[in-house]
């Protein structure tokens, strides 16, 4: 099969992208602007941006990696930055994928000409250009930089206002100052920690507050395992707010207890912060929790109880997608893409990468979208005629609104990755089918439904045999695991939970059938019948 596919960046998305695309024998080419491929996780003490010289991940090992190539057995839970990156590299070159890599390739702009994508980009001085059939587009949601500009700096010299992207070059100038962060996220978080070392005071300022979620549970088990189906099919509102109130008892309100950072959102409708190490630091007196800045007066940053006399401010305000206008001349990149990865109007162009799980990871969702987005290319898979894409792309925002209305106009692609999996995977044809396992192999569906949830719940059916092993294996090792035996027993609290409160509401109903006058005599026969039902029903636990 001729069909030509020009996938652009060399990032954990365009790997995927190549992987899978070149396994369905398509005719590819990844082009990578720099001269190695990892994109963020190929540190550079040079280079601004990516991660810093003591990154490690914030969500753990288990969705950092393919489902058909593992990390070490001995590899750390929440691995170094380095270690990421070499498993990438080994990645590559287990499938022979660096034949397929032109490095040292920026592609200055894609146009469409016909039916056909024509890049261009530079080599040695002469402009090039290329035609192909198919762009995957795989730049990262981390390359332009988000600069508020609804903050008035009034003359606070802006020499000394940095953002985040430029930390690794300027962090020396940073030692003994007061620095002022402003950014509630992962780097706003990790580079708090760092100052805290060398800076004398960190003010954190944080404008809507922010739920904290800690690394992890006992010694070291993953806290982002702690979630399965059962919870998936039973998360509502009520339910929500119930393991938000455990939380707030367990950690305080927000997970961190910080009253400056308290949260407008309700438990899982707004991104996570993984980490909670910057607590220490402010029990130590280093980092100072702010909410939103009031003013800016010269050096003076004020907060509605707090005042700073800051040195540097540090804007820790994320990145946005406006990369794409130059990329992209003539294509409306901020459209609504149909599952946040094909452009509506020409599915020749799609993107990997470009969401954002409120937990969990980021790889694990990219391969999903590789996998799909080769399917269709290859025509494996067709996709829906376009008014119902259309009106999916409709349903979808809607979905996304409600759900994460906090965060949503500034992060439109933060997804729900338990829920976004599994329709990606239905689109592939690879989700599990619940139903049926229960009757067919309830030893898989009580393990699918009841432990943690992973990546490897779409390729138990794999065809690839190996593949297909590797999830057997893996499903029953995280079975096993302290978080997988913990999610247990939480789940059977839950069944029991819920069965006393269908108890009680289904007993209600028939005393008010039934009459209370006729007695307890009477009823208890039908009290007796549900109870039997309904322990049945948990039996399978
Ligand atoms: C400090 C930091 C820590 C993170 N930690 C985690 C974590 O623990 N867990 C997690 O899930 N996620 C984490 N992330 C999110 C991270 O973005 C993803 O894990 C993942 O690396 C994204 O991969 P990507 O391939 O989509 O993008 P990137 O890694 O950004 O790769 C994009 C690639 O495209 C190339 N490129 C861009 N434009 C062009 C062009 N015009 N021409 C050619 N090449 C181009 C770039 O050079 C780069 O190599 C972290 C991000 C940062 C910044
Ligand atoms: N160790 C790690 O693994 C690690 C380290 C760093 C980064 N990362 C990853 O890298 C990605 C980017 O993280 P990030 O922290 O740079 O960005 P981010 O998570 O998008 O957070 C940006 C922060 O800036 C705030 N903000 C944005 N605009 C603002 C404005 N105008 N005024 C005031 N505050 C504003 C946001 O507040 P609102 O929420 O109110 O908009 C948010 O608190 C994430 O995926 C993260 O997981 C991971």
């Amino acid at each position: 099969m001729n069909i030509k596919v020009a996938i652009i960046g060399g990032g954990f998305s365009g790997i995927y992208a190549l992987k899978y695309c070149i396994q369905e024998n398509l005719n590819c080419r990844l082009f990578e602007s720099s001269n190695s491929i990892g994109g963020v996780w190929k540190y550079n003490k040079k280079k601004s941006g990516g991660v810093l010289k003591n990154t490690y991940a914030s969500s753990s090992l288990i969705f950092l990696h393919p489902t058909d190539y593992l990390f070490p057995n001995e590899t750390p839970e929440f691995p170094h930055h380095s270690i990421i990156y070499e498993h990438l590299v080994n990645y590559v070159q287990y499938f022979d994928l660096n034949k397929h890599i032109q490095f040292n390739t920026f592609i200055t702009n894609i146009t469409k000409n016909k039916n056909k994508w024509i890049i261009n980009y530079l080599k040695n001085n002469s402009n090039i250009k290329e035609s192909f059939d198919k762009i995957i587009i795989c730049t990262g949601i981390h390359q332009n930089i988000n600069i508020p500009n609804d903050l008035i700096f009034n003359n606070f010299n802006p020499k000394k206002i940095v953002h985040s992207h430029y930390y690794k070059k300027n962090r020396q100038k940073f030692k003994n100052k007061n620095i002022v962060i402003i950014g509630g996220g992962e780097t706003a978080h990790d580079i708090a920690c760092d100052l805290s070392t060398i800076s004398n005071k960190i003010y954190m300022s944080i404008r809507k507050g922010q739920w904290f979620q800690g690394k992890i549970s006992g010694p070291n088990e993953a806290a982002d395992l702690y979630f399965n189906r059962y919870m998936n099919y039973i998360w509502c509102k009520p339910y929500a707010k119930l393991i938000g109130y455990i939380n707030e008892f367990m950690w305080g309100k927000g997970g961190t207890g910080v009253k400056e950072w308290k949260p407008d959102s309700i438990y899982g409708n707004s991104f996570f912060t993984k980490g909670r190490e910057c607590l220490l630091w402010i029990a130590k007196g280093k980092i100072i929790p702010c909410g939103q800045i009031t003013k800016i007066e010269d050096n003076n940053i004020f907060f509605n109880e707090k005042v700073a006399n800051a040195d540097y401010i540090i804007l820790c305000t994320g990145y946005n997608n406006h990369h794409l206008k130059k990329l992209l001349p003539t294509v409306n990149y901020d459209k609504d893409k149909y599952k946040l990865i094909f452009d509506p109007d020409d599915i020749s162009l799609s993107y990997c990468g470009f969401i954002r799980p409120f937990l969990t990871s980021m790889p694990l969702v990219a391969e999903l979208q590789a996998r799909l987005i080769s399917c269709v290319y290859s025509k494996k898979i067709k996709l829906p005629a376009k008014d119902i894409i259309i009106k999916t792309i409709q349903k979808d925002i809607n979905c996304q609104k409600s759900r994460f209305s906090n965060n949503y106009d500034r992060l439109n692609y933060l997804i729900n990755p338990y829920t976004y999996c599994d329709q990606i995977a239905t689109l592939i044809g690879c989700k599990p089918n619940m139903l049926k396992l229960f009757f067919t192999n309830h030893y898989l569906w009580r393990t699918l439904f009841f432990s943690p949830w992973s990546q490897f719940h779409y390729t138990i059916n794999s065809n690839n045999e190996k593949t297909k092993k590797i999830a057997i294996d893996k499903l029953d090792q995280i079975k096993k695991s302290l978080s997988g035996q913990k999610l247990k027993k939480l789940a059977n609290i839950g069944t029991i939970f819920i069965v006393i409160v269908l108890l009680i509401i289904i007993s209600i109903i028939i005393g008010i059938i039934f009459g209370f006058v006729q007695g307890i005599k009477k009823i208890s026969p039908y009290i007796a019948h549900i109870f039997s039902i309904l322990l049945l029903l948990i039996i399978p636990i």
